[in-house]
């Protein structure tokens, strides 16, 4: 089975090819091209994303985009057996073009299109690259999501906790921003911290163990902004430092949830004698290594298996909304070409089992 997959939703314009086995099960994907074109430059004269400017590039490259991962993989629109687009949720104008694309293809080709759930494209990237099977405990944690999940089967999420303030994500986004390190800030943080001192800032961590696995990120936030406008200028020491602590701070705030979470996921989803849990993590901010080892010791404390994507395909690509749309075919779960670009789209529409949050944010952010 061979999909197309187009990603758009937010400032990568990217397309992959994915091939897989037809039946539906834990074999893994083979990831034949992925073509990305991350609008860096489109963007950093703004320090942050600009949606109508990312809108534009998106409709400038994409069909150059398609082009390339059809040349990479080898293949024409006729070998497909799908075209896979991220629908929602995303920055509007650019998932437009996306699902426009997507449609054209799957109307002129005559092939099923597939419209993924973006969040649902991380949430699979696992395996893609290895066998997982379900259920699994998913970290999230991207620069629009930050949301513990139990992931019962393709389609099926059990929202366990999220963020109530910010985004993880945007806290390293707006960090970096304040410590002037540029955009964008996720992987110039973890630079940065790689000269300091991470216990060199005492830093909140809110909701620290309280009960539940929400999260929030910002009075961290505020924190990090007072204590930046008192660094003296250019001392990189300094903001070395902060970075270090920063980022030592957010694996502490995501330790402490996911410690939780074991406790919730073992209770509604993983009863004992099922084998050893699985943690996923996976989106933009699973790319960081620090946090990836923090998770790794956690996992081996709680005698349970830590599955991190490559980080690569942690940050958004459309290798993942491929495999996505792959998973979704192989159960017949296609759409038709009435199917609308969303802005919002949870993962779990129900928002249900909510149980032992801390009741803050039930539902409030997607
Ligand atoms: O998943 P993603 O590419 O896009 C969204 O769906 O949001 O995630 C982007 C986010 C940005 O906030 C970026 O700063 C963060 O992921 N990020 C990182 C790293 N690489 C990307 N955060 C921390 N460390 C990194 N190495
Ligand atoms: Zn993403």
């Amino acid at each position: 089975m061979l999909v197309l997959g187009i990603e758009t939703s937010c400032d990568e314009t990217a397309a992959a090819v994915v091939e897989a086995d037809a039946m539906p099960g834990v074999p893994v994907g083979r990831i034949r091209s992925n073509a990305i074109y991350a609008q860096l430059q489109e963007h950093r004269p703004f320090g942050g994303i600009v949606p109508e400017i990312a809108a534009r590039a998106h409709l400038e490259r994409i069909d150059g985009m398609v082009a390339r991962a059809l040349a990479d993989a080898g293949v024409s629109f006729a070998d497909l057996d799908g075209v896979a687009a991220t629908a929602g949720p995303g920055l509007i104008g650019g998932v437009i073009v996306g699902v426009m694309t997507a449609k054209a293809i799957a109307l002129a080709h005559d092939k099923p299109l597939i419209a993924v759930n973006h969040l649902e494209g991380h949430a699979l990237t696992a395996r893609l690259v290895e066998p997982v099977g379900f259920p699994f405990l998913l970290l999230l944690v991207s620069g629009g999501h930050c949301q513990l999940l139990a992931v019962e089967g393709v389609g099926r999420y059990v929202r366990l906790g999220t963020t109530i303030d910010d985004a993880v994500g945007e806290a390293f986004d707006k960090t970096a921003k304040l410590l002037g390190l540029g955009f964008p800030g996720g992987p110039a943080i973890e630079r940065a911290a790689r000269d300091g001192d991470a216990v060199a800032f005492d830093l909140p961590r809110p909701l620290w163990r309280k009960p539940g696995c929400d999260f929030s990120f910002s009075g961290l936030k505020t924190a990090v902004r007072l204590l930046a406008q008192r660094l003296p200028r250019g001392d990189v020491r300094a903001v070395a430092n902060l970075a270090a602590s920063f980022q030592r701070t957010i694996g502490d705030i995501l330790v402490d949830r996911c410690a939780h979470a074991f406790g919730l996921f073992r209770q509604t989803c993983h009863p004992a004698g099922e084998g050893p849990l699985t943690l996923v993590v996976a989106g933009g901010v699973a790319a960081n290594q620090h946090l990836r080892a923090r998770l790794a010791e956690l996992a081996a404390v709680h005698d349970a298996r830590l599955v991190a994507p490559p980080p690569a395909l942690c940050t958004d690509n459309a290798a993942m909304i491929a495999w996505a749309g792959i998973e979704r075919l192989r159960l017949g779960l296609v759409d038709g070409l009435d199917a609308a670009p969303r802005p919002r789209w949870p993962l779990d529409p129900a928002a249900r089992a909510v149980i032992g949050r801390t009741g803050v944010g039930a539902g409030v952010k997607v």
